[in-house]
Parts: C-alpha cells; structure tokens; sequence
C-alpha cells in the first residue's frame, strides 16, 4: 500500500459543508478585501494563542518581512537565524532591510543554539528569528535571556508549529512578535497563502495594519514602502471553520508520533526529541539517519511508494544567494550535517494505524536488508 506524505482529503471532506457555506459567505457579502472575516479570524487566533493582536496577511514570508519592517533596520543591522530553515527567513531579513547572520542548532532539536547565537552577536545584531522546526518549540527561555542581555527582539516563526506549547504557553505569545504561515502542508491551513503576525504591542499592531497596505496612513500618507500584505477573507473565513479543530488534530498527531517512536525503537533510526513541559505539534516527522544511510533509504521508500521528503537538503549559509556573507562548508557543522542526514516521513492527522505499520515496515526492510 502506496502512503503519501500528506493527505488533507479525508480532513477536508470531513468538514467540506462548513467549508462551503463560508466559502459562499464571503463571496455573499461582497467585502472581498481584508473587513469581517479577516477581524473575526485575527480575533479567534489571538484568543487561541492568548495574545492581544493578530494580524492577518498574505503568507508566511510576508508576515516574517512584515514583523521585520516594524524593526526599522538601518542599512547593516543584522538578524540572527538558523541555517537548517526554509528560504523564506533570511529572505525575509533581506527584504526588511537587513543582514541575515547564521548561528549553529542544537543536533537533537534541530532549533537555534542559544549558545550559537551569543557568540554571533555583533554591535549591529537588533534580532533574533527563532524558528520552532518541524513543530518542536525553540528554546525559548535561553534565546530570551540572550536577547535581554543584549536588547534584542526575538521573533517566533510558528509555522509548523501551530497549537505546540512550551512550559504551558501557546507558541506565538512567547517572543517579542510571531509569525505564522497557514500554507497548506501546515497543521492549521488556508486552501492556498495567508499568514499572520502575533503580537501584544498596541503600536506594533497598529503599524502592521498598515505595513500590509503598502505602509499607509491616515490622509494618504507614506513615510516607508512596505508592500501589499492583506490576508484574503476566503482564507479568513475558511481558517476560522478550521481553527476550532486544531488541539484535536494536534493531539492525533502526537498519538502518531508516539506510536512511532515506539515501532522505530529497534531500529538504527533517531527519532524526534520532545521534551516535558514542551508539546510538540508535529507538523513534520522527521527521522534522522546516519553513517550515509539517508540517501539510499530514500530510494528504497520511493521504490515502495512511501512518501518522503528532505526538509532541507541544503542550509541556507551554503545558498549561493548568502555566498557573499562568507558561509563556508565547516564553519556551521551541525546544520550541514543534518542537511545530509534528515528524513520526513507521512505524518498527518488522519494517517491510519495501516499506513503508519506500512511506513515502519518499509523502512524495516531495509535495514533488514543492509
Ligand atoms: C515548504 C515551505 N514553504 C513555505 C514556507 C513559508 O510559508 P509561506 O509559503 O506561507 O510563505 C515554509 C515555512 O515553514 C515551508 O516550510
């Protein structure tokens, strides 16, 4: 039996007649930019994640570059940020105005290294964008004190790692901001781009109002370019029939995982850390493998029509487009070791027990056959 790697169908025919009805709601309406739907969903978010504002916009990446402009960046201020992230951080520092400047993770997280990211402090560090992967919160009480100690913001990008919690907090009301993408391999998702921006600040909330509409203000007034960064109300209005959902699902997928680390217990597999205190949302279940074994175990579940994925074969210190900053292979090991060794496998709320013996199965045979 193929099993993929993401399969929302099962969710989504579940609550296709809610889906609809908000759907042919919005379109009913006639307010077909930002207005109720948006205000109502940046509402039940921020009461979810137990902040005072969310603001709603276009994707994930623009929330990052939104969070960012509210920093004001002068030419040279530099941000700190994991190398082992998607494209969309560092490239998000840039369109703000900044330095993207790596520092190593923690191997068994897979997160920042609050350690790494002391020693990467410059006079010109004004943040830290702390990245909670896979859906394992950071280390968040380290990277705050580092921060305090040196005046830094610390952003959160809960992008998989919506409903996670750490020491009985929300994701998302842990750092100075917060960022979420709701694409649609992510836990809580939009039928196509949005995000959002989390925050308890009266007067940053206000300024991402107007971040998201090209930077204006009362009268027709501009005083930065930002962009067009407004949340659809269709997404909106669809995330709102979903969010009530999202413990539900979260908790389905820690029982998966659970499950998991036990039928992968006697194999040369490791699997994702998680810690008391800390409840990992499991957006991504990501082996790792060592000793080469990555590449070929990937053939083989490819061969068995396991779906798997690599997120990220590459860390960004090692894109040509950061070649300028001076990354070299060897200066950040931990992340380009990972890079060569990590392994998604299916992981997704309405995965069956069946699927989940398949996954285990396959790659039991090929270590059976090593
Ligand atoms: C595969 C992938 N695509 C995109 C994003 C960023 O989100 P968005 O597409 O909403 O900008 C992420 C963030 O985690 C990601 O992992």
């Amino acid at each position: 039996m193929a099993v993929p790697l993401l399969d929302l169908t099962q969710q989504h025919k579940a609550m296709m007649p809610e889906l609809k009805a908000a759907f042919v709601e919005v379109v009913e309406s006639g307010r077909l930019i930002l207005g109720r739907y948006v205000e109502q969903f940046e509402k039940e978010l921020a009461e979810y994640c137990g902040v005072k504002h969310v603001v709603g916009v276009s994707s994930g990446t623009d929330a990052i570059t939104a969070a960012l402009m509210t920093l004001d960046l002068k030419p040279g201020d530099e941000v700190v940020v994991s190398p082992f992230t998607y494209l969309h951080t560092a490239e998000s520092i840039v369109r703000a105005g900044g330095v993207p400047v790596f520092a190593d993770i923690r191997p068994r997280t897979f997160n920042l290294d609050p350690d790494a990211v002391e020693s990467v402090i410059t006079e010109k560090t004004r943040a830290v964008l702390a990245v909670h992967l896979y859906g394992l919160p950071c280390d968040m009480f380290a990277l705050l004190e580092v921060a305090d100690r040196h005046g830094l913001s610390v952003i959160e990008d809960a992008d998989m790692a919506m409903g996670a919690m750490y020491h009985g907090r929300k994701v998302g009301s842990l750092g100075h901001l917060a960022t979420t993408s709701f694409y649609p391999t992510k836990t809580l998702a939009a039928a196509g781009d949005a995000g959002a921006v989390l925050t308890d600040d009266d007067a940053t909330a206000q300024r991402l109002r107007s971040i998201r509409v090209h930077g204006l203000e009362a009268g027709f007034v501009v005083r930065r370019p930002s962009g067009a960064f407004r949340m659809d109300p269709l997404q909106a209005a669809l995330l709102s029939v979903k969010l009530p959902y999202l413990d539900g699902w979260v908790q389905k997928r820690r029982d998966l995982a659970k499950r998991y680390k036990k039928l992968f217990e006697p194999l040369a597999v490791t699997t994702p850390d998680s810690a008391e205190d800390i409840r990992h949302a499991y957006n991504l279940y990501t082996l790792r493998v060592r000793g080469g074994g990555r590449e070929p175990l990937r053939h083989h579940l490819d061969a068995m029509g396991i779906g798997n994925r690599v997120y990220y074969p590459r860390p960004l210190h090692l894109q040509p487009a950061y070649h300028r900053l001076g990354g070299e292979r060897g200066t950040l090991p931990h992340a380009e070791r990972t890079c060569d060794e990590v392994l998604s496998i299916p992981m997704f709320t309405d995965m069956t027990h069946a699927q989940q013996d398949e996954v285990v199965g396959a790659v039991r045979e090929y270590f059976a056959a090593d």
